[in-house]
C-alpha cells in the first residue's frame, strides 16, 4: 500500500494572503501544496502562474503539486520547474505530443503527473505509464471548485491499480474534485493514494477538517 497524502487546493484559499493560507497548512500536517493553474483556454477561467508560484516558494517547504489546466503544457513547464514545482501534472487531453511532454518535466528534475479528464480512457494513459510517477484521476470536470464528485471515474482507479501491478511500475494515484471526508474513503477503496481537497478544507475550519479526511482514510 503507497502512503496517503493530502494535497489542499488553494483554489479555494485567500488570494490576497497565501503567505498566511502556506503557514496554516503547513500547520496542520498536509503532505502538499495543490496549485491549480487555468489559462482561460483549456479551461474557462484564469487563476495563477509560474510568478505566483516562485513567489509562495520561500513561504513553504510542503510539496509544491501543480496542476496546469492549460493548453500546449510543454510551453509553460521550464517556468514552472524554475518556480519551484515538485510535481507537475499535465493533461492528456491538452497536448498531442504527451510522451515529448512527460520526457521534459523529468527532465527538468520535476516529478511527472498525467491527468485524466473524467471522459478520457485509461487507453489514453497506456503507452506513457513508465514515464510518469503519478497518475491524477480527475473526479469532476476541471475548471472549477465546489462540484460534486463522480463516483463513476472510480473504475478508472480500478484499471490502473492493474495496470501498475501488472507492469511492475509505481505511480502515485491521485484524485482532484469533490473529496470530503465520505467520497475520500470512496476514492481510497478504488486504490487512490493522493487526495487533492479545496472547498471542503476551507470553507471550515481547516484542521478540523483535514483530521476528518485522515478519519476517512481511517475509516
Ligand atoms: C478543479 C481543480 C480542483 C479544485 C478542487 O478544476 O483541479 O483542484 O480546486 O476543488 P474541490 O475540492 O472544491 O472540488
Ligand atoms: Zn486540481
Amino acid at each position: 500500500m503507497k502512503p496517503f497524502k493530502i494535497a489542499p487546493s488553494i483554489l479555494s484559499a485567500d488570494y490576497a494572503n497565501f503567505e498566511q493560507e502556506l503557514k496554516r497548512l503547513e500547520e496542520t500536517g498536509v503532505d502538499y501544496v495543490h496549485i491549480d493553474v487555468m489559462d482561460g483556454h483549456f479551461v474557462p477561467n484564469i487563476s495563477f502562474g509560474a510568478g505566483v508560484v516562485a513567489a509562495m516558494r520561500p513561504y513553504s517547504k510542503l510539496v509544491f503539486d501543480c496542476h496546469l489546466m492549460v493548453s500546449n503544457p510543454e510551453s509553460h513547464i521550464a517556468d514552472f520547474a524554475r518556480a519551484g514545482a515538485d510535481i507537475i501534472s499535465i493533461h492528456a487531453e491538452a497536448t498531442p505530443h504527451i510522451h515529448g511532454a512527460l520526457q521534459k518535466i523529468r527532465e527538468a528534475g520535476v516529478k511527472a503527473s498525467l491527468v485524466l479528464n473524467p471522459g478520457t480512457p485509461v487507453e489514453a494513459a497506456k503507452n506513457v505509464l513508465n514515464l510518469v510517477d503519478q497518475v491524477l484521476v480527475m473526479t469532476v470536470n476541471p475548471g472549477f471548485g465546489g462540484q460534486a464528485f463522480l463516483a463513476e471515474t472510480m473504475d478508472k482507479i480500478r484499471e490502473l491499480v492493474v495496470l501498475r501491478e501488472a507492469n511492475d511500475l509505481d505511480f502515485d494515484i491521485e484524485v482532484d474534485g469533490g473529496i470530503d471526508n465520505q467520497t475520500i474513503t470512496i476514492a481510497k477503496e478504488a486504490g487512490a493514494n493522493v487526495f487533492v481537497a479545496g472547498s471542503y478544507l476551507f470553507k471550515g475550519d481547516l484542521k478540523e477538517r483535514v483530521a476528518a479526511l485522515k478519519a476517512g482514510l481511517d475509516a
